[in-house]
């Protein structure tokens, strides 16, 4: 875990106080790719914001736009139409100051662990080096990889490759986190655990996340709020606000009668939608939208 000692340092040495990150303004975008079948509109004139230190989740069917959708607030690929602003800058070109944890892990197999997450520290020439690698081993011990500091890519398991790829966007404490379906690939167990402990990094950094997941419990124990999107292409259905569920969060969260009318509401969303059935016999619904 970070002791509170660390995160003065991090602090002290990043500068930053509360409500990190700067406005995300996503106007009116869409975007179109080119196949080899013709146009395929991912996503449809979407339009949001999120504010310094929000914690939003993204939720909607598989191939609804969700990955597409990151990959062009990261500047990462270019939108179709609308734009996207952080701050007062438009999105033209990928966005540095921000951690990216990418569906499928991206790991460079010839580095050791240690190394693959300390790669955003060299890039970005950050600096002492000694208080990111002392981050690195902090973050790989949060995440149950002590002990792997130096093995290979290739001799973890997947779930524990994804962690490799979590610890390394937090290296550098970025004011924006985008994670996308980053515990996806976790058993259920360890998915749990990786909330609660994604919830402390947060709170601590004060940075803002934009988290895509699948799964609907998942989303309202951690967001601030959540974007509900349709099927392809992806349009925003509702924006819901969970500010009724106090912080922090943690077992007795899931007691709230906050918590299951939030759960029960976005499953009324996506039943309307035919993206959820409803179950048989009406006895309850899948909770996940894969
Ligand atoms: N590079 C690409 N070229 C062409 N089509 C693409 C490309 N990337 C995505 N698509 C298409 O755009 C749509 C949205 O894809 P995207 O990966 O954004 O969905 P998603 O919501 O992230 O899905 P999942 O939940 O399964 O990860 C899909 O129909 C996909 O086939
Ligand atoms: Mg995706």
């Amino acid at each position: 875990m970070i002791n509170s000692k660390n995160d003065e340092m991090n602090r002290a040495a990043t500068g930053h106080s509360e409500k990190r990150g700067q406005t995300v303004s996503v106007e009116g975008v869409s975007k179109v790719y080119q196949t080899a079948g013709g146009p395929l509109k991912a996503i449809e004139r979407t339009s949001f914001k999120i504010e310094p230190g929000e914690f939003v989740s993204v939720l909607g069917p598989s191939g609804c736009g969700k990955t597409t959708f990151l990959m062009v607030i990261s500047g990462l690929i270019p939108c179709t139409e609308g734009y996207v602003m952080i701050g007062d800058r438009k999105v033209e070109k990928p966005y540095t100051d921000l951690g990216f944890v990418f569906q499928r892990d991206i790991l460079m197999e010839w580095r050791t662990v240690l190394s693959n997450v300390m790669l955003p520290v060299e890039i970005k020439k950050l600096k002492p080096v000694e208080k990111y690698q002392e981050r690195a081993h902090e973050l790989l011990e949060m995440a149950g990889l002590s002990g792997f500091e130096n093995s290979l890519p290739c001799e973890l398991s997947g779930g524990m490759r994804q962690r490799v790829s979590i610890c390394r966007a937090l290296v550098s404490d970025p004011p924006i986190l985008l994670m996308d379906e980053p515990f996806g690939a976790l058993d259920a167990l360890t998915r749990e655990q990786m909330n609660d402990d994604l919830l402390k990094i947060w709170s601590k950094s004060h940075s803002m996340v934009l988290f895509i997941t699948h799964n609907i419990s998942e989303a309202v124990y951690l967001s601030d709020k959540i974007i509900v999107m349709s099927k392809r292409p992806g349009r925003i259905l509702e924006t819901l606000d969970l500010s009724d569920l106090p912080r922090p969060r943690n077992m007795t969260t899931k007691e709230f009668p906050a918590f299951n009318r939030h759960i029960n509401k976005i499953r009324h969303i996506f039943v309307n939608q035919g993206i959820l059935s409803g179950g048989e016999e009406e006895t309850g619904y899948v909770d996940k939208l894969s």
